[in-house]
């Protein structure tokens, strides 16, 4: 038996050659000592393969093949898939278990649509998958709910999972940015996906919702139960109101159980000023974890990028070497979703309105009539605006707690009035 208490390395395979790949191979080599002493072994990334070669990429002794397959005839111990995308990374994560062979993965696209039937193989061969990077990056956010928080019960768990999406709204808060601008520069920093739909549209952090309410409530992974919502229709307007209101403007995800039933969901929310994920800025994710034991507390740190992503790659690695952790198991038992119908909670609402007299009256009227007050109003005379040679101004309300289903027919009948000119936007205010 060598120093290290293994004599024999733990065999790498790599499927990708992107920039998390990279990155992985570069902190392998970085923090090799390091890394070693907390394997107890030393660990060798043996083979690389890729559809697309990179001469230009230092690949130390591993052998490289183009044929991402045949990764899993070679005598590794571990799979390392960095491929991306849902079909092919699936077949060939199944592929890796089928021949006995440990998988780590980033990808949350395949776990939110076949991670309960991963899982499932994984433990019927004894194999182990760690999947640590596929939800908020860096932040070691599955390990603490599978090992550092085992001993709780978990109330809920919410929190800035799409760095894209932080990015674009702090640009847009703190400078003003135009959405669009600020979707090119994190495109360009290399922050979004591939198709940058799934960041603003909601997918890929309702992809990563899906896993930590499994993770948190020992239940199956369900895409399909998680309300979906992104950020395309923020205006720079309503960050300045938020501000103004003593609330910032984040896209959230929310996992909460209630009595039986697991709220999930994932849209934009107006979060006070005094809650810390009200600070937390540009591409950075944050979750704060409610439990029963340790009370709430929170995670912060980078949520997306090469080297991020790469040391929790590594550390799912570290694990399945020194064969810790629990990076395998998963439950369960299904769990029933609740409706977003069912949710309550105060609203921001921005209503077009006619620029006269006894306009927040009738508006008020109308709350009135459903039982909903009015907690802040805003309207400004210099907002004046003109459309279609109409006048109109932004009145923009808070209203108290109000379930979903109520406040969907209040902004109905709302915009039903003559006194409304446009659409009304909706963005629901949050507290933990
Ligand atoms: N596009 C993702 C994000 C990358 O912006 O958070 C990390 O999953």
């Amino acid at each position: 038996m060598g120093q290290l208490g293994v004599d024999f390395p733990l065999r790498v395979g790599v499927a990708g050659l992107g920039t998390v790949a990279q990155a992985l191979i570069a902190l392998l080599r970085e923090n090799s000592t390091r890394v070693s002493s907390q394997s107890g072994r030393e660990i060798h990334v043996t083979h690389v393969a890729s559809r697309s070669a990179k001469p230009d990429v230092d690949l130390g002794s591993a052998s490289f093949s183009t044929d991402v397959r045949s990764l899993v005839d070679q005598d590794i111990d571990v799979l390392v898939e960095l491929i991306g995308g849902v079909d092919d990374a699936y077949e060939l994560i199944c592929e890796g278990l089928r021949h006995d062979i440990s998988v780590v993965t980033a990808n949350k696209a395949v776990l939110a649509a076949h991670g309960n039937e991963i899982l499932a193989l994984a433990s019927n061969r004894n194999c182990k998958v760690g999947f640590e990077a596929s939800v908020a990056g860096g932040i070691p956010i599955i390990n603490t709910l599978n090992t550092a928080l085992a001993s709780n019960q978990v109330n809920f768990v919410a929190g800035i999972i799409n760095g894209t999406c932080n990015y674009i709204l702090t640009a847009m808060d703190e400078s003003g940015t135009s959405f669009h601008d600020a979707l090119s520069d994190a495109q360009m920093k290399g922050y979004a996906e591939a198709d940058p739909t799934f960041d603003i549209e909601g997918i890929d952090a309702a992809q990563k919702l899906a896993i930590l309410a499994a993770m948190s409530f020992d239940t199956t992974i369900d895409l399909n139960g998680v309300h979906t919502e992104g950020i395309s229709s923020i205006e720079v307007e309503d960050l300045r109101y938020a501000r103004e209101l003593g609330f910032r403007i984040k896209h959230l995800g929310i996992a909460e159980k209630n009595s039986h039933d697991l709220d999930t969901r994932v849209h934009l929310a107006l979060v006070p000023e005094s809650n810390l994920l009200s600070n937390v800025r540009g591409v950075d994710n944050a979750v704060i974890i409610g439990a029963n034991a340790v009370d709430n507390l929170m995670l912060v740190g980078p949520g997306a990028g090469g080297r991020a992503t790469a040391s929790a790659v590594l550390a799912d690695i570290i694990e399945i070497a020194n064969g810790s952790g629990s990076a395998h198991s998963i439950s369960r038992s299904d769990s029933a979703y609740s409706s977003i119908d069912d949710v309550s909670c105060p609203h921001y609402l921005y209503i077009p309105a006619a620029d006269k007299p006894g306009v927040i009256a009738t508006i008020g009227e109308v709350l009135g009539t459903h039982g909903v007050s009015i907690e802040s109003v805003i309207q400004k005379h210099e907002a004046t605006r003109i459309n279609n040679g109409v006048p109109w101004v932004p009145v923009v309300i808070v209203t108290n707690s109000v379930l979903e289903s109520n406040i969907e027919s209040i902004v109905a009948e709302l915009e039903g009035l003559e006194i409304v000119r446009g659409k009304i936007r909706r963005i629901r205010v949050v507290d933990f």
